[in-house]
């Protein structure tokens, strides 16, 4: 078994996101910031353009039409959510779902995206911002690439572990690394400087119940259902209950959410492309 320093220390090691992310989150964090030099920042790397601009163009972020630069963008989307757009990107193209030692990183890309596209569904069902949500429930699970790719020999124990007692993923990751995926994403979210709300949610959603921010019970939530659905593959198959507390305060019920469900498979059906890497 690892320890927590160990793993802490390892994180601090994994290169930051590419330069030119980094320096258009920062530009992005100034709320006067000028979209004319983020843009300037943004095309200096072709591959990243494209991504950026297929992630902004995807239905999730824009509701009609297409854009064609990241200025369109954002003046279509506003800063907050153009910011999360550039994010998601950068984050996808470090861990490619072509990638994996022992998961599978296209069907835990697959399910990123059903809890993303259900975190979305929901909020937007309670009121709550849906752009936010579809972002932190696609990236709730980055701990598990860290692990995976970083930790290999150990993480080959994990994925036997859970097949041998049928256990949840993070049950394995507790037994035999010590810490679970959802320390070792937040860690990297805050290393990573992407967002504090969101390195919350990822710290949180399997304990939901010891928070009361309103996006960990989304994404909480939004993994349910996803293992509900059977959307991609997480690491593994077991369905738990909801909580009723997480019910109780997003004020929505258990036959709404599993109402949710034909509507977020179709949506996950179409978007795929998205995490095509
Ligand atoms: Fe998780
Ligand atoms: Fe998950």
């Amino acid at each position: 078994m690892l320890n927590r320093q160990e793993i802490i220390q390892n994180i601090k090691d994994i290169p930051p996101l590419k330069d030119v992310i980094l320096e258009s989150l920062q530009l992005m964090d100034n709320p006067d910031c000028d979209i004319t030099k983020v843009e300037k920042v943004i095309t200096r790397d072709l591959a990243l353009t494209t991504r950026i601009l297929s992630v902004a163009n995807s239905p999730f972020y824009l509701t009609s039409g297409k854009v064609s630069s990241i200025k369109d963008a954002f003046m279509r989307v506003g800063l907050g959510t153009t910011r999360n757009i550039v994010m998601t990107a950068g984050v996808l193209a470090r861990f490619p779902s072509s990638g994996g030692a022992h998961l599978n990183h296209l069907s835990l890309w697959e399910h990123n995206l059903g809890v993303g596209i259900a975190a979305q569904k929901i909020a937007e069902v309670i009121g709550a911002d849906g752009q936010t949500a579809f972002t932190a429930g696609l990236l709730h699970d980055i701990g598990k690439f860290v692990l995976d790719l970083n930790f290999p020999k150990y993480y080959e124990k994990v994925v036997a572990f859970q097949k041998e007692n049928n256990c949840t993923i993070r049950n394995a990751e507790l037994h035999i690394i010590g810490v679970d995926h959802a320390m070792a994403g937040s860690e990297l979210a805050r290393r990573w400087n992407i967002s504090e709300d969101l390195a919350t949610v990822i710290q949180y959603h399997h304990i939901a119940d010891e928070s009361n921010d309103l996006m960990t019970h989304i994404v909480y939530v939004a993994d349910c259902v996803a293992k509900i659905a059977d959307i991609g593959f997480g690491g593994d198959k077991i369905v738990a209950p909801i909580m009723p507390s997480s019910l109780t305060l997003l004020g929505i019920s258990e036959e709404a959410i599993r109402g949710l469900v034909p509507e977020i498979c179709s949506t996950v059906d179409a978007a795929r492309v998205l995490i095509s890497t």
